[in-house]
């Protein structure tokens, strides 16, 4: 790994479905005044797609991006309630999650969808935050690294292993993820580790991050491995200073 490139650490907030304009503007209000102090961390803001312009006007004279939650896989056209990826870059995003736990599993999206979601993102000039992770069953059943390289597969099938010079991954355990169960160190580097060997030459400039329950009480200790880059938030991305907290452990 010595022609590795230094990877830049980066927090990422996916605040789901929730918030209001009252809300957020107290939110955005929050982290933005207590922005200064943190160094050398890139940072993005992921909330739902009716309030992207809201969050672009408050984000306006901040170093903090601006990301969306999906994106849909075509361009344009009679696809009634989908945005495509061209509207997300004009609205300012540099993001976009794809393929979230919560999307494959409620939302029924395959795997086949999410490579072509993935696909859309990067011809839109965005940057896809991909995420794998295995189910407390496939971990049960000693699975977990098989059903990533499995999700992984997809895509780099799709798109290329090259593609990932402009990509984020995230690893989200399912079972982690909002329930307050977060990775040990082991577990979480081990796959860490493990991705990073699936995406070949593009392993070691890839920026890598942990998802799933983390706070500012052991965000330390998981920015403190040697594969994990930073974080994807969920409840925390929710609280100013949770996610200031988070972002300053990051830098
Ligand atoms: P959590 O969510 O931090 O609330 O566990 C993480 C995520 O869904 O990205």
């Amino acid at each position: 790994m010595n022609e590795s490139k230094t990877r830049r650490r980066l927090v990422v907030g996916n605040w789901k479905m929730n918030g209001n304009l009252a809300t957020n503007a107290e939110l955005l209000d929050g982290i933005t005044a207590q922005w200064q102090g943190v160094d050398g961390v890139d940072a993005a803001l992921c909330p739902p797609f009716v309030y992207l312009s809201q969050a672009a006007h408050a984000l306006k004279n901040s170093v903090i991006e601006l990301g969306a939650q999906s994106v849909n896989e075509h361009d344009a056209g009679a696809f009634t309630g989908e945005i495509s990826g061209a509207m997300l870059d004009d609205l300012g995003c540099r993001y976009v999650i794809v393929g979230h736990n919560e999307r494959r599993r409620l939302e029924g999206e395959t795997e086949a969808r999410v490579a072509d979601k993935f696909h859309a993102a990067l011809q839109a000039g965005l940057i896809p935050i991909l995420c794998v992770g295995e189910s407390e069953q496939e971990r049960d059943a000693g699975q977990a690294l098989e059903t990533i390289g499995r999700q992984l597969g997809v895509v780099i099938e799709r798109v290329g292993l090259q593609a990932f010079e402009n990509a984020v991954v995230a690893y989200e355990p399912v079972w982690a993820v909002g329930t307050g169960k977060v990775a040990s160190p082991e577990q979480a580097e081990e796959v860490h580790r493990f991705i990073r060997a699936e995406l070949g030459k593009l392993g070691p400039q890839t920026q890598i991050l942990y998802g799933g329950s983390v706070k500012p009480g052991n965000a330390e200790q998981l920015f403190a491995l040697p594969d994990i880059d930073g974080a994807l938030l969920g409840g925390a991305s929710l609280n100013a200073d949770d996610f200031v907290a988070i972002c300053k452990a990051a830098g």
